[in-house]
């Protein structure tokens, strides 16, 4: 979830694969150098810290997302009318759709013929949107998709041959390196036809210490969130992390635009996790890699798109220009 679509995001237990948390775990620690995939932060507590990282005063990218699709929607809007006909709105990691409900909201009110199609991993986020959402928009058609986003597309795709607007807000393209970005995009081109819509939101480079404080709140929360997946590795796995004996340590390079986050073991030790009968052992200093933010600039926006096979339409900033919506069509 980026942010929002960030909650979204497949713990075992959810998309009820078990053993694939396990194998991933181990598959990081083993590796060097080490990494824990993202995608696991978000358990019940994780989606609790991250709520708290999006009310700190240092995390601006929700902030600035909302008030570009809260304040631009009308135009946003008739751009994706373009073309004066019916369509399905695609939205990739839906999470609980607060950002995109501006939209909807908007596309409900101006009687636009178009229905809403969540995609999601977690079946709890689409019964919750399929139950909740029409009731704060009344008469909204949607069509909740559980499961991985482009077997979904694709599923939508038999579901009706209309026009796609995609969706695919957040960070959500940043959680990926470049390459895999690039990967990503292409994988989308493939799954849509000449002339739909993407919709996609970047984090823009900006001054490097207003980065760097976005990863490193004072209040300590994101340091929280990247420690909770050692404490979620020790309940679920039957692991034994002691957290204080890593430290969080968050970079941003302004040259490559690259954000990470580290974990950083701050002596020589050995952690067990039962579920896998695997000892882990840290040398002193050595670290986990834990998430990558990448953040753009508009020629690498630009490069991004018509490396892809996709046109860029419009971009939308908010009052900082520290974020952009940009809209791209399917060439
Ligand atoms: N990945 C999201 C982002 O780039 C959410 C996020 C913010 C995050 N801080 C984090 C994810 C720390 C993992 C660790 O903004």
């Amino acid at each position: 979830m980026n942010n929002l679509q960030s909650t979204t995001q497949s713990t075992e237990t959810e998309t009820g694969l078990p053993g694939q948390f396990l194998n991933d775990v181990i598959t990081g620690l083993t590796s060097s150098p080490k990494y824990l995939e993202s995608k696991y932060f978000y358990d019940s507590i994780g989606d609790g810290l991250f709520q708290q990282i999006m009310h700190c005063p240092e995390y601006y990218p929700t902030p600035c997302e909302l008030e570009i699709l809260s304040k631009q929607t009308d135009v946003i809007i008739d751009l994706f009318m373009n073309s004066n006909e019916g369509f399905d709105l695609i939205e990739l990691g839906a999470g609980d759709a607060l950002k995109s409900s501006y939209l909807l909201q908007s596309m409900v009110a101006k009687n636009i013929d178009f229905t809403y199609y969540p995609i999601d991993i977690s079946a709890n986020v689409i019964s919750n949107l399929e139950k909740k959402l029409p009731l704060h928009i009344p008469g909204l058609p949607i069509h909740g998709l559980n499961g991985e986003y482009f077997e979904m597309l694709q599923k939508s795709n038999t579901l009706s041959n209309r026009k796609k607007v995609v969706l695919f807000l957040g960070s959500n393209i940043g959680n990926m390196f470049p390459a895999e970005a690039e990967k990503f995009c292409e994988s989308l081109r493939e799954n849509l036809s000449s002339g739909d819509l993407l919709l996609i939101g970047f984090d823009l480079k900006k001054d490097p210490q207003t980065i760097l404080d976005a990863y490193n709140d004072k209040q300590g929360f994101t340091r929280d969130f990247n420690l909770n997946l050692l404490n979620r590795i020790n309940r679920e796995l039957g692991g034994n992390f002691n957290p204080e004996h890593f430290k969080h340590y968050p970079t941003y390079d302004p040259g490559t635009g690259s954000c990470k986050s580290y974990l950083v073991s701050t002596r020589q030790q050995v952690v067990n996790i039962s579920a896998g009968d695997s000892s882990i052992e840290f040398k002193q200093n050595e670290c986990i890699h834990m998430e990558i933010s990448q953040k753009y600039d508009l020629e690498e926006i630009e490069v991004l798109a018509h490396k892809t096979g996709f046109k860029p339409l419009e971009y939308f900033y908010d009052s900082k220009n520290w974020f952009v919506d940009a809209v791209w069509v399917r060439e």
